[in-house]
């Protein structure tokens, strides 16, 4: 069974979805481990709850590659084949990122290259934009920049607001996160410069 570690920072509505996914047989893991770099994250409480090992390993003030090295002994620890940043919301330093070569996934609240950092669903509605989405992509040392393994389209509508624009494209990222996960973990696919090639998808 491949193992998964998550990493959060807030509320962990993706990791849920991902848990769910699990307990539904939708998704053929286990999660060997959630770390939250903010002690008071909701989404840790939620893991607890469920049985699940998680730590918190606080982040505040703490250098990024020390802290970095903390992180990689703690995902070693519980043999994780795969990391999952499900609203991780420190910068991962280039240290740990060359630890786990695309080992690493994250999800996105736009359609990237479009609108990558924070508000993303903000940026979307600022700029006029007619469709946004999510994507689900590999991390590497840029920001939101490394290869892209699937994305949903979402609709911006007329009356939208941040909120409501938001809810309706975490809904997508639910069931595009595990997908996406499932296809890594199966290893079909294959990296062609920046494209991820997979029958899969
Ligand atoms: C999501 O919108 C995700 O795309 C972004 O951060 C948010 C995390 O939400 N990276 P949650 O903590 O998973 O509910």
């Amino acid at each position: 069974m491949k193992r998964l570690g998550i990493l959060l920072s807030g509320r962990g509505s993706n990791f849920l979805a991902i848990a769910d996914a699990i307990a539904e047989h939708r998704l053929d893991a286990e999660i060997a481990v959630v770390i939250s770099n903010r002690p008071d994250a909701p989404g840790l409480a939620a893991a607890l709850e469920r049985g699940l090992h998680a730590i918190s390993f606080p982040s505040q003030g703490l250098d990024r590659e020390i802290y970095d090295r903390q992180l990689i002994e703690g995902l070693r620890a519980h043999h994780v084949d795969l990391i999952c940043l499900a609203g991780y919301m420190r910068i991962l330093s280039g240290y740990f990122i060359r630890e786990f070569p695309q080992r690493i996934l994250n999800i996105h609240p736009s359609l990237l290259p479009a609108f990558p950092g924070l508000d993303a669903q903000h940026q979307a509605l600022e700029h006029g934009a007619k469709i946004t989405g999510c994507t689900v992509h590999f991390v590497d040392e840029g920001l939101d920049s490394g290869p892209i393994i699937a994305q949903t389209p979402v609709p911006v509508l007329d009356q939208d607001t941040v909120e409501s624009l938001s809810t309706r494209i975490l809904q997508e990222e639910h069931r595009l996160y595990s997908k996406a996960i499932a296809l890594v973990l199966s290893g079909n696919y294959r990296i062609d410069g920046r494209r991820v090639i997979s029958s899969m998808l």
